[in-house]
């Protein structure tokens, strides 16, 4: 007997299993968050991909397209050489007829009004107890927390997922999705026991087959261990957590001689990253990656990997009832 995973996060992004595929920059594309909707998880299309609120337009089409399923926008505040035009994508995708949005990467302070306004969903996704509460203060209805493990960019306190998740639960009274180091059902039924009511997971999804990155990349991933999710940017105000290749490991060196700013942003350029990922070069791309990689075997479709984790929850669960008697 399959276990219903109802909580009120499913009950508010509608979606039909509590779980989110989080946000990828530059893979979250229509076809790939698509595939997780239909799969019955939710996801978000990113920001970060279209430069122009236009793109963006067409890009909640082509998602509308492809799934009759809820689906939402990520809005990346984190700090851009060129920022995107934050108020106006959310004007637009309201119009486009999106329901949910998710912030990242700042306080959504500033933007958490507008959101309001247009009766959407609101969650914003937070790697410290602080901006945890800072997010249901200023009026979010799920929080997102995700741990030091996490791919991307967790917090510079250092503080683990297992560590952060029951005291973001009780801080704050609005759902929790817990993210950051969780790749199959034993992570999942972990982050409930913590008190989270739903589950995030960015770099097992890296591994699927609708994931946009080449073979090269996918192939790569399989044969990495914990310790290759490295950090570059730590000499920044937002260190991020990579794939560890070529790339990341000069820029780790030159950043422990002393290298500036520029020196660092110029060598992690979005642009030449982008040439190296579509060429397949997985040694010159930086690519986010989260330390539960080691954990990640195979490479199989959204909907495979989605109903297998379900699958695999009711046997966990089972297995901790009989320990638990
Ligand atoms: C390749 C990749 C790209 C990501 N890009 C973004 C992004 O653009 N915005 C964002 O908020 N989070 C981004 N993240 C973070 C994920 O949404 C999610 O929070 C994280 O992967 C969860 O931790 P996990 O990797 O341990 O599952 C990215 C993660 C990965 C692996």
């Amino acid at each position: 007997m399959a276990l219903k995973l109802k909580t009120r996060v499913n009950e508010i992004l509608g979606s039909k299993y509590p779980l989110v595929m989080g946000t990828m920059g530059y893979q979250s594309t229509p076809e790939f968050v698509a595939a997780a909707a239909n799969a019955g998880i939710f996801a978000c299309l990113s920001s970060v991909m279209s430069r122009t609120t236009q793109a963006l337009r067409e890009r909640i089409r082509e998602t509308k397209s492809l799934t009759d399923k809820p689906f939402g926008i990520n809005i990346n505040l984190f700090p851009m050489i060129s920022p995107l035009p934050h108020e106006e994508y959310i004007d637009a995708s309201l119009e486009e007829g999106v329901t949910v949005f998710e912030t990242s990467g700042r306080s959504p302070e500033n933007l958490a009004p507008r959101i309001k306004k247009g009766n959407a969903v609101f969650m914003h996704k937070c790697a410290r107890l602080r901006d945890a509460k800072t997010a249901e203060r200023v009026g979010a209805d799920i929080v997102e927390i995700v741990g030091f493990e996490c791919g991307g960019h967790p917090s510079r306190e250092n503080i683990t997922s297992l560590v952060l998740i029951p005291q973001v639960v009780d801080a704050v009274k609005v759902p929790v999705i817990a993210g950051g180091g969780i790749a199959d059902a034993r992570g999942i039924v972990a982050a409930f026991a913590l008190g989270a009511e739903g589950v995030l997971m960015g770099t097992r999804f890296l591994a699927t087959k609708e994931c946009p990155i080449p073979p090269s990349f996918k192939n790569k991933l399989l044969e990495c261990q914990s310790t290759d999710s490295i950090f570059v940017m730590r000499t920044l105000s937002d260190p991020m957590r990579a794939l560890r290749n070529k790339l990341t490991m000069t820029v780790q060196e030159m950043e422990d001689k002393g290298a500036t700013q520029d020196e660092i942003i110029h060598m992690l350029a979005g642009e030449k990253s982008l040439k190296a990922m579509e060429a397949g070069d997985v040694e010159n791309t930086l690519l986010a990656c989260g330390q539960i990689i080691g954990l990640v075997h195979d490479i199989p479709t959204v909907k495979e990997l989605v109903e297998r984790i379900i699958g695999e929850t009711t046997a966990v669960y089972q297995r901790l009832g009989k320990t638990f008697k």
